[in-house]
């Protein structure tokens, strides 16, 4: 078979240089990547750079190697474009349609998926210019990823940078893995629950749980590359900021339920794959809770937590959106996850079977996931992305539903 072809296009901005690990990345995966950066890129990386880990030839222009219409067949060929980094100033030009080089006239030429992977200043991506053009590109299709936040050019930190090559080359595989019907989830918010509350005793201790978060990251990875903007609120997790996710970092059931409440108004879905403490200690104490001896210990005192799948699933912050669960059940599977499904009231229910090395902190999943429409979806032994590509097979469906039965209205 045929190796699939990437457009990597690179334009100028300091970010360049880790585009060169993107393109080790692509091409140690078994990907033949062609090169097509902008003139103003080559001040950060040169063509010989690009040349040798390509193994193409490079040009930034339309006139080289005219006989072979360059300008139209890269990105005829194509079965993906990444551009990273992608200035302001490149936005720009896609969104408006230019095609004033190799990598505008790439742009405008490629049917098959196009990611943005933005990088600048903070001030840059904030205009009003900017937000109106990745709009646009995002309307169209393109699946731009949020830039990362951390440390800018110079002495700056904010949002902007762009994000871990290693994150861009992900989003690039899963998008590529879905072929050309293009992201089906762009335009859509989503927000999606990880990781497991710890609900604290005592100022060194916590009620915690096994959670590793492995599952909602890979929620939240799969809807960004499907073209989604995606809000993770991640408990607890040790895992670095998917590419193109807003995380908003939580500890406790409360916290998480406000986070959740905050996002959820202006969410198309919300999957709760977060394992949230049923209880908390009804008190915390605010020193350290010391043994004494000869005496037994105190008793700890819990107090429920409140249900935050119930909750949003009963007020639903708008018309249409589909709210999914997730249920770790030991016993009676099928039957246990069926009465929850319809406790909870959320549209779909994701039945994972716990046990030893099953599940949680483990790179693959096993599930069956329960429709409120008493649909049933087994989903096979495999990896975690899998499992998280089918629920927003399902949640797509129920969305698009959605959308029709309103326009026939
Ligand atoms: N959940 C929640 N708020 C809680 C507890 C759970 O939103 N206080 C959500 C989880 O994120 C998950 C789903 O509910 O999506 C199922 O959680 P689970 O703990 O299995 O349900 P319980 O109601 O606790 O049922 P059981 O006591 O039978 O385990």
């Amino acid at each position: 078979m045929d190796k699939p072809k990437v457009v990597l296009g690179v334009s100028g901005g300091i970010a360049a240089y880790k585009a060169c690990e993107l393109l080790r990345r692509l091409t140690e995966s078994g990907h033949d990547v062609r090169v097509v950066p902008t003139q103003s890129a080559l001040h950060f990386v040169g063509a010989a750079t690009w040349s040798a880990l390509s193994g193409h030839p490079v040009s930034t222009e339309v006139w080289t190697d005219v006989h072979e219409v360059p300008h139209v067949r890269i990105g005829q060929r194509a079965d993906l474009v990444v551009v990273a980094p992608a200035t302001t100033d490149l936005l720009a030009k896609a969104a408006h349609g230019l095609a004033d080089d190799l990598l505008t006239n790439t742009l405008l030429t490629a049917r098959c998926p196009v990611v943005f992977a933005p990088a600048m200043h903070t001030e840059m991506w904030e205009h009003p210019a900017t937000r109106e053009n990745v709009a646009t590109l995002r309307r169209r299709g393109a699946v731009v990823i949020e830039p990362a936040v951390g440390r800018l050019t110079g002495a700056d930190t904010g949002k902007g940078r762009l994000p871990d090559p290693a994150e861009i080359f992900e989003t690039c595989r899963r998008v590529l893995a879905r072929g050309v019907t293009g992201p089906d989830l762009a335009g859509r918010h989503v927000v999606v629950s990880a990781g497991g509350t710890r609900e604290p005793l005592d100022p060194v201790r916590f009620l915690g749980n096994r959670s590793s978060g492995k599952q909602g990251y890979a929620l939240a990875r799969t809807a960004a590359a499907r073209g989604a903007r995606v809000t993770l609120i991640a408990a607890n997790t040790a895992m670095p900021d998917p590419a193109g996710v807003d995380v908003v970092r939580v500890g406790t059931a409360v916290q998480l339920r406000e986070a959740v409440l905050k996002a959820a108004p202006d969410a198309d879905a919300v999957v709760m794959a977060a394992a949230v403490a049923d209880f908390r200690p009804a008190q915390y104490a605010t020193g350290k809770i010391k043994k004494k001896d000869g005496q037994e210990p105190e008793p700890i005192v819990l107090v429920r937590n409140p249900d935050i799948l119930a909750e949003i699933a009963k007020d639903r912050a708008r018309e249409g959106q589909v709210v999914v669960g997730f249920a770790a059940e030991t016993d009676d599977v099928l039957a246990n996850g069926r009465t929850k499904l319809r406790r909870k009231g959320c549209d779909l229910l994701v039945v994972n079977e716990v046990g030893e090395r099953k599940t949680f902190g483990s790179e693959e999943n096993e599930a069956v996931v329960l429709g409120a429409d008493g649909s049933e979806t087994p989903v096979p032994h495999g990896p975690k992305e899998a499992l998280a590509e089918i629920v927003w097979d399902l949640v797509e469906h129920r969305l698009s539903r959605a959308a029709g039965s309103l326009e026939s209205h």
